[in-house]
């Protein structure tokens, strides 16, 4: 399927019909998550896949729409970090070295300049920049699950106390900043006859 074929066809799905995803296509969508691009490479996040029926049954009251999470195949929680500390970015430098196959110290000075640029900001600034990274694996998710003619829901409509106490999540550092339903639309789904309302190009688009 042509791409823009793919988002034509993609819309945000009410109802689902319970089909699950075979792991392998699953997979595929998962690897687009994880090739996405990150600010400084950082990937301030974690992304969980809820494929467990009883999880996704636990998770119900969680959404104020349960329709989705009721009828999907997996949920995937994309979980920002809400603090960066020099450990972490040790650790990113240690992966970086044993990956490329660089001596640790000669990445020195951008991992300098990188704990310079994280330490220089501020919690809600660090918080903010996580969070917008978590965006971007969101639209390559749909993307990917687009082009693999899987349908899917993304969602920030839940109870944020409640999905990350079930998640058992550790609010103090990081947070559940949105989720996306995978599966197959429903038939009974009548979302997906309905024209998709876009601003026209001129409102949208400037050339300069
Ligand atoms: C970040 C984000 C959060 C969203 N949250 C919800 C949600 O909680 N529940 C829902 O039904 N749709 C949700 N949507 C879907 C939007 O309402 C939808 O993308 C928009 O109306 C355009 O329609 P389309 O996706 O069907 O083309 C969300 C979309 C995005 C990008």
């Amino acid at each position: 399927m042509n791409y823009l074929e793919a988002l034509s066809r993609r819309y945000s799905v009410k109802k689902f019909n319970h089909q699950l995803i075979p792991q392998e296509t699953l997979h595929n969508i998962l690897e687009s998550g994880k090739l996405s691009a990150s600010s400084l490479g950082l990937q301030p996040y974690k992304i969980l896949v809820v494929e467990s029926e009883e999880m996704k049954h636990k998770l119900i009251p969680a959404f104020y729409n349960p329709s989705q999470i009721s009828t999907c195949s997996h949920l995937i929680v994309i979980i920002s970090k809400k603090t960066i500390d020099e450990n972490y970015i040790r650790g990113y430098f240690s992966h970086i070295s044993e990956v490329r196959d660089i001596p640790i110290e000669k990445l020195d000075l951008f991992k300098n300049s990188i704990s310079q640029h994280i330490t220089q900001k501020t919690h809600d600034e660090i918080f903010n920049w996580a969070e917008k990274q978590s965006y971007i694996v969101l639209a390559n998710l749909m993307y990917a699950a687009a082009i693999e003619n899987i349908d899917t829901c993304p969602m920030e409509g839940f109870r944020q106390d409640l999905i990350e106490e079930i998640l058992d999540i550790n609010s103090e550092t990081e947070k559940v900043t949105v989720t996306l339903a995978l599966g197959y639309r429903s038939e009974e789904d009548h979302f997906q006859h309905m024209k998709k309302v876009r601003k026209p190009n001129e409102k949208l688009f400037k050339f300069i």
